[in-house]
């Protein structure tokens, strides 16, 4: 057994026993109430299911296993000559729930690169798709779907697996499909944008520095931003669209390429991950209509007011959970401080970010009036060079992998049952207002 699936079935056993005797003495306990708007309203804020690797603070922003962004940036290991954390050790946290050391971290990487490898099926499935019609998201999707026969689970689940094995198969499953990942999203990114000429992979780099090496871009600064937007996009606690769905297929005992693929379904939607595709679609429209590529803040801010009034979101801003800014957006707020900051559209990031949250606040309906993650990601990937914006929400992806995974593993690891709440018609809650009222 590798060291890391020793470590995790340490803390596994010593778990299950944990919550077995939580539940046994507490199982009664009422943890929450629900409203009827919560019901009607996308059930927000309603607690109601466990998320083990991450959990969001609506003004602190999400901690990884208790620990903050920044706390991360400082203490996660960072290996072969980089400046930001490497995601492997943002993986390793999440599923031991301890810090991992540089050597870890090294090893991770190694395993990670042996791992990877794409079969050619995937890549004449991949081939066969117009990548003209088919958007980027939708292959990431279809290559995943396609990688699904290299399940391990799904083998031995027909196999005859018993229930303890579970988590032990399901972690195969999980770092085979990390370890893939970078080379799929590569492959769709080089296909579709640079004529199907390929990049092979280079098994000296770490996870991160190495997509960035088969995307084409092999400038360091390059490299560290990668690291840093693959650990700060891991993770966003359970109750997230894309994190939800994982947990909810998975649930049903469909392996991690099935359960991951759905996951990515829900990521490619506009409310959700394909902000970051649309923050930059929106600034782009907004210099085509004003006719400047430098608009001024008072432009902006009567453009923000432009786009509000045609009932459109602003996106980038605005979130279920949070209340203030997101730690996610100063992070790299922050790195493009340091690499970047005369870059003419990190300006603009920068002044969207001063012209809208006060508007949004006066419209007196928004809770949130503050920039998410996806408001600055675009901006730093068009300064070095990665300037498909339909591309980005496949990068988003590839890093979401690896918290809605680590969590997969758990999620078999403590045996969590078939999700199934109970729905509600509109006429059993007015029968429920009445025999109240009676
Ligand atoms: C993220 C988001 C879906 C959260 O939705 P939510 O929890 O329902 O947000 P709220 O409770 O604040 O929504 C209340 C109202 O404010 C509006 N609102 C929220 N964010 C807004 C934004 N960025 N621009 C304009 N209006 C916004 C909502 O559309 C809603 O309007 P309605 O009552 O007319 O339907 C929403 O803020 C949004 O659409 N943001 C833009 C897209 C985006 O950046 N997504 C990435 C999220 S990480």
């Amino acid at each position: 057994m590798d060291r890391l699936k020793t470590l995790f079935k340490a803390q596994l056993i010593s778990s299950v026993e944990e919550i077995k005797t939580l539940v046994k003495s507490h199982g009664t306990r009422i943890i929450d109430n629900v409203q009827i708007e919560q019901v009607y309203g996308g059930m927000r804020g309603i607690q109601s299911m466990i998320w083990e690797t991450s959990s969001l603070d609506s003004s602190e922003g999400i901690r990884f296993r208790g620990y903050s962004i920044p706390e991360l940036r400082e203490l996660l290991p960072k290996i072969n000559g980089a400046t930001e954390p490497l995601p492997e050790g943002l993986f390793w946290l999440m599923l031991t729930g301890n810090l991992p050391t540089e050597e870890d971290v090294k090893w991770l990487s190694k395993e990670w690169q042996q791992r990877a490898v794409l079969s050619d099926t995937v890549k004449e499935l991949l081939d066969h798709l117009d990548v003209k019609k088919t958007h980027p998201m939708t292959q990431f999707s279809i290559a995943i779907m396609a990688m699904q026969s290299e399940s391990v689970f799904a083998q031995e689940y027909e196999n005859g697996m018993n229930k303890a094995s579970y988590w032990e198969i399901m972690y195969e499953d999980c770092m085979n499909l990390i370890a893939k990942l970078p080379l799929v999203a590569a492959f769709i990114y080089r296909k579709s944008f640079y004529d199907n000429q390929h990049i092979a992979a280079d098994p000296d780099l770490d996870w991160s520095a190495n997509f960035a090496h088969m995307l084409g871009k092999d400038e360091p600064a390059f490299k560290d931003l990668m690291r840093l937007y693959m650990t700060i996009h891991a993770d966003h606690e359970g109750g997230n669209a894309s994190a939800h769905t994982v947990h909810l297929v998975g649930s049903t005992l469909s392996d991690a390429y099935l359960s991951l693929a759905a996951g990515m379904n829900a990521l490619a939607g506009p409310l959700h991950g394909l902000a970051n595709q649309e923050v930059m679609d929106w600034i782009y429209d907004m210099i085509r209509d004003l006719g400047t590529p430098n608009p001024s803040r008072e432009q902006i801010a009567e453009y923000v007011k432009t786009t509000l009034s045609h009932g459109v979101v602003v996106p980038g801003y605005g979130h279920a959970v949070l209340r203030k800014p997101d730690p996610r957006f100063l992070a790299q707020k922050d790195f493009a401080e340091k690499h970047c900051a005369d870059d003419p559209m990190v300006q603009i990031v920068w002044h969207v970010f001063e012209e809208v949250p006060p508007i949004l606040e006066s419209l007196g309906k928004v809770k949130n009036p503050w920039p998410n993650v996806d408001a600055h990601s675009g901006a730093l990937l068009e300064h070095f060079g990665v300037k498909e914006h339909n591309f980005y929400t496949v990068m988003f992806g590839v890093s979401r992998a690896l918290g809605v995974l680590a969590q997969l593993c758990w999620d078999r690891a403590l045996n969590l049952p078939l999700e199934r709440p109970k729905s509600m018609t509109t006429e059993e809650i007015k029968g429920f207002l009445s025999n109240s009222n009676n």
